[in-house]
């Protein structure tokens, strides 16, 4: 089951000013750190990919990437989207159905259908974040992360056990083969979720725009 995934989510946050100063600090911090048997995978904003490819392959620093969004629709006349040909160039990972873009966006389950679809034509795995135990997983997805609104950004996450009985769940009724949580996840807390039986990494927002504060999840994990 392990290697623990610690997926970063950065949102709407981060000019490549800012990004350039994260991953400075990132690099020097972390080759203090033995991270093998963890991955880290980073979702930066469409308009970073470049830049945080570039950087990761120049420095060779143990991250991989994700888009945290992808068009529904294949390349065409579509403006302003993006699509998953163009997201391959950079990444391995997109994240779909995040409570965010269901809420703000109109997002429904065959808007979240449609775009892991196309993350799978393009060879990318989608990481499919969910609401709850009963949410719909389509067979093709093997991430999915437990992200319970209520923990989203508010400092109040979830119980390690209750998260875990709800990964439980998700993994006997699907074909997923790994659950991750998301919602407050700190540094502090983090290993109380890790060490749960079927909890197999976080996805972690407001706590990975700080470096330190993101390598202290990857450490304490
Ligand atoms: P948070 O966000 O860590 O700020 O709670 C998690 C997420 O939205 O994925």
């Amino acid at each position: 089951m392990k290697p623990l995934l610690i997926v970063a989510n950065f949102k709407s946050h981060f000019t490549l000013l800012g990004s350039k100063e994260w991953f400075e600090e990132f690099r020097v911090k972390s080759s203090k750190l033995k991270i093998q048997d963890k991955k880290i995978i980073v979702c930066p904003p469409f308009t970073l990919l470049q830049f945080f490819k570039e950087f990761i392959d120049r420095e060779k620093l143990p991250i991989e990437l994700g888009a945290q969004n992808i068009s529904r629709l294949p390349e065409g006349a579509y403006t302003g989207e993006v699509n998953g040909a163009q997201i391959k160039d950079f990444a391995k990972y997109v994240i779909v159905g995040h409570s965010e873009r269901r809420r703000a966006f109109g997002e429904d389950e065959s808007v979240v259908e449609e775009k892991i679809k196309m993350s799978l034509e393009y060879s990318l795995t989608p990481i499919l974040c969910v609401q709850n135990e009963e949410s719909r997983i389509p067979n093709e997805v093997s991430i999915t992360a437990y992200e319970p609104t209520f923990a989203i950004g508010t400092g109040k996450p979830d119980t390690p056990e209750n998260a875990q009985i709800v990964a439980k769940k998700i993994q006997d009724r699907s074909q997923v083969k790994r659950v991750l949580y998301g919602g407050s996840v700190t540094g502090e807390n983090v290993n109380r979720f890790t060490s749960m039986e079927n909890i197999s990494g976080v996805l972690v927002g407001t706590e990975s725009l700080d470096p330190l504060k993101f390598l202290e999840i990857i450490k304490n994990a």
